[in-house]
């Protein structure tokens, strides 16, 4: 457990991934990245001892932002989607059904033009911190 972004993910309550949709899924660095997290998948499946305790894991979730170029691409998202699935039940941090989706970026260009997009971003993300302050008592 070396790199010190492991260890973060251990200790960390919520995780808010915002990314665009490449090919119809993550962008190549982020799944890089996702990549690393051997540790915890061979904790977790193969030794059955996770490295985030059942107290961490009670209250932590996942949201997701995403932007997509296309308008009328089918199943745009959904490979996304299915990949933070993945990936939150490797890190024990669970995908929350809050996920904010804007596709036609290329036509909307600026995503802080879209305000409407901007405040659920920032409601979903205060609900989710809600949700998890009331599952650890606080
Ligand atoms: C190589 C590549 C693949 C893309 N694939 C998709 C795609 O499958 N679906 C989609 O809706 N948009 C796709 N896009 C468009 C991006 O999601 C869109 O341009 C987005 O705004 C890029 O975000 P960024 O400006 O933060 O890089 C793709 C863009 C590139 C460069």
């Amino acid at each position: 457990m070396t790199p010190p972004y492991l260890e973060k993910f251990r200790n960390i309550d919520g995780l808010i991934v915002a990314t665009p949709v490449m090919t119809m899924g993550i962008p190549g660095a982020l799944k890089s990245f996702m990549d690393r997290f051997q540790v915890f998948f061979m904790a977790k499946y193969f030794r059955n001892d996770p490295l985030v305790s059942p107290d961490k894991k009670a209250h932590r979730r996942m949201l997701l932002l995403s932007i997509g170029g296309g308008e009328n691409i089918e199943h745009d998202f959904d490979g996304i989607i299915l990949s933070m699935k993945a990936f939150g039940h490797v890190i024990d941090c669970p995908y929350w059904g809050g996920e904010v989706l804007q596709n036609n970026m290329d036509e909307v260009i600026d995503i802080t033009t879209r305000t409407d997009v901007m405040k659920a971003a920032y409601e979903k993300g205060y609900r989710m911190g809600e949700l998890i302050a009331r599952d650890m008592g606080e």
